[in-house]
């Protein structure tokens, strides 16, 4: 597939968005250390997920991929990770009872450390400063010293995403996740009194796990009730560290990147004769390619070919982020490419990045009804197109920020400082992550209740 490719070819290509290091020899030391290390995925697992969204891309599973929109190293605690897990097995299990298929849960997290900005400086306090590029380039800090770029850094995030899918990887079969658990928190969150809408569906679900238990099925009898596989994804943003943590899958003997399960491109690193597209093209990993407004045909049609010549279905999951009220002008134009050239995708949508906005009070914020609105626009074009759609795409963590305003507990312009703690872009909090999935569990049980008529 990828004849001739070696991981450094990306380094010929027109790069944008990545880093200048100041000290080559320093970069070039770290380089060679992290390409000692053990890569943090394992082959046979890329290829595992790259199935189950083979599936997602026929409608016979749903994708669930969330998490912070920049992880960052001060926020780095067993708590955090365990509460945005929480959360996402909320989610899923809704999204399963809605969908009537497996959930495939893939995190934005143990990697999700770089990032794209719109522009390469920012003024704080009346002071010009390199934009803060994520904990593994630079420092939040608003100093011209934390703003170098620092090749160390990869080091520290290497080791942070590490100990991250350590502890990932224990909760996801230690007992955490056992199914009847999730759901209690989900009762929880039911009762809220302006929850009444979710407290059907959530009994119901009560009621499919006591006929299962009735019927003998429970977490002694059935490993999957009590254990789930949990992925890893990030933006593929920092070639160095890509490149440095790229090994041969023994089996296939294949290219992979071992940074993460599954790496994505950005909206604003998709040029097709970039760099990025360069990388990624060439491992075996399942690929998620941002779509936004500016894609056009021309270009989506390069990036298929590009990024899977054998149209290998599981291998691309296009990540559609128009905005509300976009998604009309947008989405048809580029299913019916995909369609045109007979490409197998999944179609995902990623309702956070069209819909950014300053609040009143000056913060960055997205409104919860215009990220359920992008997601319904979503769902109302795959409906009407006949296509499918695949899975969503969350920024979100599991603790109790007034990052984003609306939800049910209406966090409102004001609210905003209260608990503002992103280092990039405001995240969904639990309950508006948990009250979002009850909604777009509904989208899903209305979509099988007409495939049931058409079928009929
Ligand atoms: C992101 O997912 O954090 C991001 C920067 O998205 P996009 O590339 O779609 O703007
Ligand atoms: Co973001």
């Amino acid at each position: 597939m990828t004849k001739g490719w070696t991981k450094s070819d990306w380094r010929a290509k027109p790069r944008t968005q990545m880093p200048d290091y100041a000290d080559q020899a320093a970069l070039n030391a770290v380089e060679a250390q992290l390409a000692k290390y053990p890569p943090l995925v394992f082959a046979g697992e890329a290829r595992k997920l790259k199935k189950q969204l083979a599936l997602a891309a026929e409608g016979k599973a749903f994708l669930l991929q969330g998490g912070d929109c920049a992880e960052s190293f001060a926020e780095f605690s067993a708590d955090n990770i365990r509460d945005t897990l929480r959360v996402m097995l909320q989610m899923a299990v809704v999204l399963t009872y809605g969908a009537k298929v497996p959930v495939i849960k893939v995190g934005r997290m143990a990697g999700q450390f770089a990032k794209p900005r719109s522009a390469p400086t920012e003024v704080i306090n009346g002071v010009e400063l390199p934009s803060y590029k994520g904990d593994i380039i630079n420092g939040f800090d608003a100093t011209i010293e934390a703003r170098m770029p620092d090749p160390q850094r990869m080091l520290q995030a290497y080791t942070q995403a590490a100990a991250s899918l350590n502890l990932l990887r224990a909760f996801s079969t230690g007992g955490f996740a056992d199914i009847h658990r999730v759901h209690s928190w989900t009762l929880g969150f039911a009762e809220h009194d302006k929850a009444e809408r979710y407290r059907e569906l959530s009994n119901r679900i009560s009621d499919a796990l006591d006929f299962m238990n009735a019927a003998g099925v429970n977490a002694d009898t059935a490993h999957t009730l009590s254990t789930v596989d949990f992925y890893t994804s990030h933006e593929a943003l920092l070639l160095e560290y890509e490149e440095a943590l790229c090994r041969i899958d023994s089996i296939t003997g294949l290219p992979v990147a071992g940074s993460g399960h599954m790496i994505w491109i950005g909206d604003r690193t998709r040029q097709p004769d970039g760099a990025h597209v360069e990388f990624c093209r060439g491992v075996q990993n399942p690929i998620g390619l941002k779509c936004g407004p500016s894609t056009t045909a021309e270009d989506l049609k390069v990036l298929m070919a590009k990024l899977n010549p054998t149209n290998e279905a599981g291998r691309l999951t296009l990540i559609a982020r128009f905005g509300a009220g976009k998604v009309g002008e947008h989405l048809p134009r580029l299913i019916k490419t995909v369609q045109e050239e007979g490409a197998n995708v999944v179609w995902s949508c990623d309702p956070m990045h069209g819909n950014t906005i300053k609040s009143s009070t000056g913060y960055k914020t997205r409104p919860f009804d215009s990220v359920l609105r992008e997601v319904r626009e979503f769902f109302a074009i795959h409906k009407a197109e006949g296509t499918i759609p695949g899975g969503v795409h969350f920024e979100m963590t599991g603790k109790d920020v007034t990052e984003c305003t609306g939800g049910l507990r209406a966090v409102t312009d004001e609210d905003l400082s209260d608990r503002y703690h992103t280092a990039c872009d405001p995240r969904l909090n639990a309950s508006q992550s948990l009250e979002l999935a009850f909604l777009v569990a509904e989208e899903l049980t209305a979509l099988r209740q007409t495939d049931r008529r058409i079928a009929l």
